[in-house]
């Protein structure tokens, strides 16, 4: 499966052969490029980016480095490749040849699937748009840039499976996906946390290590499907993921690297001392990580959800690794732990599995979280820094669900109103914290050098050495 990049849109699709549907991207494609022009990355149309472009979907070699002008990269249209014999492997449809066309009963709720989905890419790009304008880096703005090309290539693998299974309707949803706006009073994106600002750089990696980490899982979950474009576009979306998951990681990994040095050379872990010193203080990397977070669990919805029920039901939308997982993939008579508030306290339930899929993904989810935190907590482990950072409760500032608007603490206690509103600047970020983490945030575009706030990566992109110069202003 070779990717045609004579055409204007590169794809591995077969689009010279379907000339309407061609005619229908093509026609939606300066569209396209207008909401990048708009919203996209700050200023940014006559750099030339060193960034990786899909070429292939071969695992072993489907990407390539060079220096593009992002409104020229060639975002494209890639599946993986069809499985042979493939079945629906959950639900009541289980067991039946996976679908490539859409059945005419599952169209709404499909539609409605890829929609949501498609919807949180371009928001992404839009909450970033402003960031190049303080990187701390060269190598940290490329990696910016990188992620939001990419983002911009998912948006164009969901408008395809809209243009190519939805007809009309579909084509509608397309151009709403680029009428929409992060933030807007009017027309915001469909999901709360991608209405959410990413005004500094500790909060884009905060959100490419929580967020992004979301999109994985939902990415996973569609991965899953029983419409088979829809789980072949999202396998590969998945590739593409990887790297902003590593972004964020190796972000937070970077400042608390830095953080830690400078405690060491203070000889102190006074959170003041540490500031004046330019580097960020950990408490104040604890209550963003407890703010993204936070707000990313709101993403998967409530913990009872009969939707979720259906997508699962319908075959539409699997469990994470759902082929992996030894049960009937039925669900109908299991049952799932789940959290419950009564009065003051948290008390642990049973529910059925197929209700609490939700859950299920947000548990999944969560255990992936805590990996990367126990990593980042092996940095400070070995600077001999005491300090650890932690997940908080996943009551803790909820807005969705069981918990929206419960008070309850990081740790997982219910509190009185008045505790909560005496202690949650302990917990959140403050007006101060913005103010001080938005006051570093000065823009460092020389290769080779870094903010103050951050320590140079262990090794460049594409094995580039230190000081290479990913971005040419011109
Ligand atoms: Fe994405
Ligand atoms: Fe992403």
């Amino acid at each position: 499966m070779s990717i045609d990049y004579a055409s204007r849109i590169p794809n591995n699709v077969g689009l010279d052969q379907n000339k309407q549907l061609q005619r229908a991207l093509e026609h939606w494609q300066p569209k396209y490029i207008d909401w990048w022009r708009d919203v996209g990355p700050d200023n940014s149309s006559g750099y030339d980016v060193y960034l990786r472009t899909a070429v292939s979907v071969d695992p072993k070699g489907w990407a390539e480095f060079g220096y593009v002008k992002m409104p020229d990269y060639r975002w494209g249209i890639f599946l993986t490749p069809q499985e042979e014999g493939r079945l629906v492997n959950f639900g009541s449809n289980k067991g039946r040849p996976a679908w490539n066309e859409v059945p005419g009963e599952l169209r709404s709720t499909l539609r409605r699937i890829i929609v949501t989905q498609g919807d949180t890419e371009p928001a992404s790009v839009e909450q970033q748009r402003h960031l190049g304008q303080t990187c701390p880096s060269l190598y940290d703005l490329r990696n910016l840039y990188q992620v939001n090309v990419e983002e911009g290539r998912h948006l164009w693998a969901m408008v395809y499976l809209l243009h190519a299974y939805f007809g009309r309707d579909g084509r509608e949803e397309g151009e709403a996906l680029l009428e929409r706006r992060s933030g807007d009073a009017d027309k915001p994106r469909i999901l709360g946390a991608f209405n959410e600002k990413t005004p500094d750089w500790l909060s884009f990696f905060m959100f490419t290590f929580l967020t992004d980490r979301d999109g994985k899982y939902q990415l996973a979950a569609l991965a899953e499907s029983g419409f088979d474009p829809l789980a072949r576009s999202c396998k590969f979306m998945l590739t593409e993921e990887a790297h902003h998951l590593f972004v964020g990681e190796s972000g937070i990994a970077r400042i608390l690297q830095r953080t830690c040095d400078v405690m060491k050379e203070l000889k102190s872990d006074d959170p003041a001392k540490v500031r004046a010193a330019g580097a960020i203080d950990i408490p104040t990397i604890q209550r963003y990580l407890n703010f993204h977070f936070s707000v990313t669990l709101d993403l998967y919805g409530s913990e009872i959800s009969s939707n979720a029920a259906t997508f699962y039901s319908m075959g539409l939308k699997g469990r994470f690794d759902e082929t992996k997982i030894g049960d009937d993939h039925v669900l109908t008579n299991a049952e799932y732990p789940l959290l419950d508030l009564v009065g003051d306290a948290l008390v642990e339930k049973h529910a059925n599995a197929l209700q609490t899929l939700n859950e299920r993904l947000r548990d999944d989810y969560i255990a992936d979280c805590q990996a990367g935190v126990d990593r980042w907590n092996k940095i400070m482990e070995k600077a001999g820094v005491p300090a650890r950072l932690k997940l908080a409760h996943k009551a803790f500032h909820r807005k969705i669900g069981t918990f929206a608007g419960a008070h309850v603490s990081p740790e997982g206690k219910v509190v009185s109103e008045a505790e909560w509103t005496h202690r949650s600047k302990e917990w959140l970020p403050s007006n101060d914290d913005h103010a001080f983490v938005q006051a570093l945030m000065g823009r460092v575009a020389e290769p080779g050098k870094f903010a103050s706030y951050i320590a140079p990566p262990p090794r460049g992109i594409n094995n580039q050495p230190q000081d290479f110069e990913y971005v040419r202003f011109n």
